[in-house]
């Protein structure tokens, strides 16, 4: 079995950085063959534009997915995308560790993202939701937030962090993979134990072990509900009876 790990964090040394290194160590010791991406140490280029291809389908104008698409279909996809790509395709399990910045995740995440799902290869019309080419394959998210869990939670000042999580993990069902639910670590090093001085180092060691109990029993993890494709009908519009998992897909507008 293989799994890809993808730390975007700038500081390899942090707490992002040591739960990265428990997924790789405990997989591993279970016989799994590791890959690891530490996209900050590995300097990768998060900026999705035209310096990075040789090719073009059209040299005036630039468009990433004709981009995208031109350059899988001849095989000269960015040498940096194309490794991170086949990792991905070929990881039974995906994990990403990264830190809550303003209420999302870390822009080289977003930007790993907007690279490595490459358009042609990664999804297409035809390639995409039930059909996506990461079905049957598992991902996993750990976050840490700076926040405490009470005001991450349902009614918290920060706003509930689960939900802000399922934006963020849609681009993977999207892709087909099916997402686990994701951990989230709350009250790690942000501005109320910086500002009091409690590093709460106990809640950190106890993280640490709850986290190492996760990839270890993660195939029993449960699995994230999303609409399937036979969901909708022919406007893409929810179907009356189908069910509803989360506010962003629902019968009736949540929207104040
Ligand atoms: C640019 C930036 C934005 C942040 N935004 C948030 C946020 O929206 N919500 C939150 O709870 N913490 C926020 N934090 C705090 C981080 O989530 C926190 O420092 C991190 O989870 C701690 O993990 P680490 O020790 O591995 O860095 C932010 C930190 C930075 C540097």
């Amino acid at each position: 079995m293989k799994a890809h790990i993808v730390l975007a964090h700038p500081e390899s040394n942090s707490f992002n950085g040591e739960l990265s290194r428990i997924s790789k160590s405990n997989l591993q010791t279970a016989g799994w063959e590791v890959t690891y991406c530490d996209l900050y140490t590995n300097g990768f280029d998060p900026c999705e534009g035209p310096g990075h291809y040789l090719e073009r389908s059209n040299t005036e104008q630039f468009h990433a997915q004709t981009e995208q698409r031109f350059n899988a279909e001849n095989e000269t996809t960015p040498h940096d995308v194309a490794t991170e790509r086949d990792n991905l395709l070929q990881a039974d399990l995906l994990i990403i560790h990264f830190p809550l910045w303003w209420f999302g995740m870390p822009a080289i995440l977003k930007r790993w993202i907007d690279r490595v799902f490459v358009y042609g290869s990664v999804y297409r019309g035809e390639m995409r939701y039930d059909t996506g080419i990461c079905r049957g394959k598992k991902m996993l998210a750990c976050i840490t937030t700076g926040a405490s869990e009470d005001s991450c939670s349902f009614n918290g000042r920060e706003g509930d962090s689960r939900l802000l999580a399922w934006p963020m993990l849609f681009p993977f069902r999207y892709i087909g993979f099916d997402v686990l639910e994701p951990t989230i670590f709350h009250g790690i090093g942000g501005v109320a134990s910086i500002e009091v001085q409690e590093g709460g180092l106990s809640d950190l060691d106890r993280y640490i072990k709850q986290w190492g109990n996760v990839i270890r029993n993660h195939q029993k993890r449960k699995i994230t509900p999303f609409n399937q494709s036979s969901d909708f009908d022919d406007r893409k519009k929810l179907k009356p009876n189908a069910p509803v998992y989360s506010p962003f897909i629902s019968h009736q507008s949540t929207t104040p």
